[in-house]
């Protein structure tokens, strides 16, 4: 017996070549894969070729991560008729030459954060961007935090007047994989590989974040960066953000720590801080901004609640409300689950990728753009440079 075929998908390809296999190769991917199976989405986003330099490991990661096919050279994918749009996936020194190739080969682009590796490369980066732009070629930063609902919500929220003039910020993304001094060496504590180290890997990600939730930019900053543990064993695997550590030991050449204060264009102060040696927290990003009218908070080890506080309630019942984002009036959750079925790290892959496609499909640009990521750049170099000359004040240009 035979059953009847599922009607063919009458949409137009978007065909995909991602650079890199591993942690963000696997997120990414899951975000290509499902996007189209929850978003109706106006072009079908079909999973063409992955690249990278190991012809074993990537043929492996294709039929893992359901790549129709694989390659050992970005080049040419960047080159082929076969691919429409590039998605890097590969650690900061590699972001410019890769995106910028993209770009002027006519394809779309989204680029891992941090964009690059310094303002001049980000600048680069942001110019062709510009210029590809004019002939309909998009480009996105993947600044992932700014597309998880209660994130997107507090956004609105700030956007539509409910919390008045914002006047502080409070930041944090707290991480502890790198507390333990024998933990191994990895990219991310290359400066040649990273740019940074929590600033960058890390600290890029609130910096985004704030100024997408409160609409303004970081115009200066005073800062100190850190760096506890200078030499670590040199690790023989490599697996999510670490690996397994090997006898021979090598310098850790990047920042462990960074804090600074800032100042926003609207007149608000904040703290920052990011940090991967906070025992006992795993991926804490915190998030607090208090205006003229009231208050939100966010902790993304607890994703899918946003708490917000309406200075305007009666006294006597005045407290934060514990929003569940996950009502359907919430800002992505209608394409999931019934209310209260929370979402997870990986949804905020997914909506990237819907939102890359619709922007693209509808002539649109993208955001974040690289001309944001440009500017989360500026404010890292900003605070290096503080941190360099004894914590002065810098503005960020
Ligand atoms: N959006 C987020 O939340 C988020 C989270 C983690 C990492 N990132 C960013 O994603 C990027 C990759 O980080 P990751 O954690 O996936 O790293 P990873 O080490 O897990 O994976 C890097 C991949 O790049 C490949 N690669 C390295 N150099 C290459 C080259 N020259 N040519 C081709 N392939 C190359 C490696 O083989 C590997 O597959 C970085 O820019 C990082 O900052 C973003």
């Amino acid at each position: 017996m035979s059953f009847p075929a599922a009607p063919a998908d009458e949409r137009a390809e978007l065909r995909i070549g991602m650079i890199g296999y591993s942690f963000m190769g696997a997120a990414h991917s899951q975000g290509w894969r499902v996007a189209p199976k929850f978003f109706d989405l106006p072009l079908n986003p079909v999973m063409k070729t992955i690249v990278g330099r190991n012809a074993d490991a990537v043929a492996q990661a294709a039929t893992q991560l359901g790549w129709q096919t694989y390659n050992t050279d970005w080049r040419a994918v960047v080159e082929s008729d076969e691919v429409d749009l590039i998605d890097v996936c590969t650690p900061g020194d590699t972001h410019a030459e890769i995106a910028i190739a993209a770009l002027n080969a006519g394809k779309h682009v989204l680029c891992e954060k941090p964009l690059a590796n310094s303002v001049e490369e980000a600048e680069e980066m942001a110019a062709a961007a510009e210029k590809a732009a004019e002939k309909g070629i998009r480009s996105m930063v993947g600044f992932t935090y700014r597309r998880v609902p209660a994130v997107t919500l507090a956004r609105d929220l700030i956007a539509s007047g409910k919390l008045g003039a914002i006047r502080q910020v409070r930041a944090q993304y707290l991480q502890d994989w790198l507390a333990d001094e024998n933990a191994p060496l990895s990219w991310r504590l290359d400066k040649e590989k990273a740019g940074s180290g929590a600033l960058g890997d890390i600290g890029a990600h609130i910096i985004d974040l704030t100024q997408y939730m409160t609409g303004e930019s970081i115009t200066g900053v005073t800062g100190m960066i850190e760096t506890f543990v200078d030499e670590r064993p040199v690790s023989i695997s490599h697996s999510g953000l670490s690996g397994e550590a090997g006898t021979e030991r090598g310098p850790v050449t990047v920042d462990d720590a960074a804090l600074f204060l800032a100042r926003f264009s609207g007149g608000a102060i904040a703290t920052f801080e990011a940090t991967r040696f906070a025992w006992g927290r795993k991926n804490a990003i915190r998030i607090e901004i208090n205006g003229t009218k009231g208050s939100v908070a966010f902790d993304f080890e607890d994703m899918n609640v946003l708490e917000f506080y309406d200075a305007g309630d009666d006294q006597q019942t005045a407290g934060f409300r514990r929003i569940i984002a996950t009502e359907d009036v919430h800002p992505y959750v209608a394409a999931w689950w019934p209310p209260g079925h929370g979402l997870g790290y990986e949804h905020g892959f997914v909506h990237q990728a819907a939102d890359l496609v619709q922007d693209i499909a509808n002539d649109r640009q993208p955001l974040p753009s690289f001309a944001d990521g440009l500017a989360v750049q500026r404010v890292l170099a900003a605070v290096e440079a503080s941190s360099d000359a004894g914590t002065v004040w810098t503005n960020v240009t």
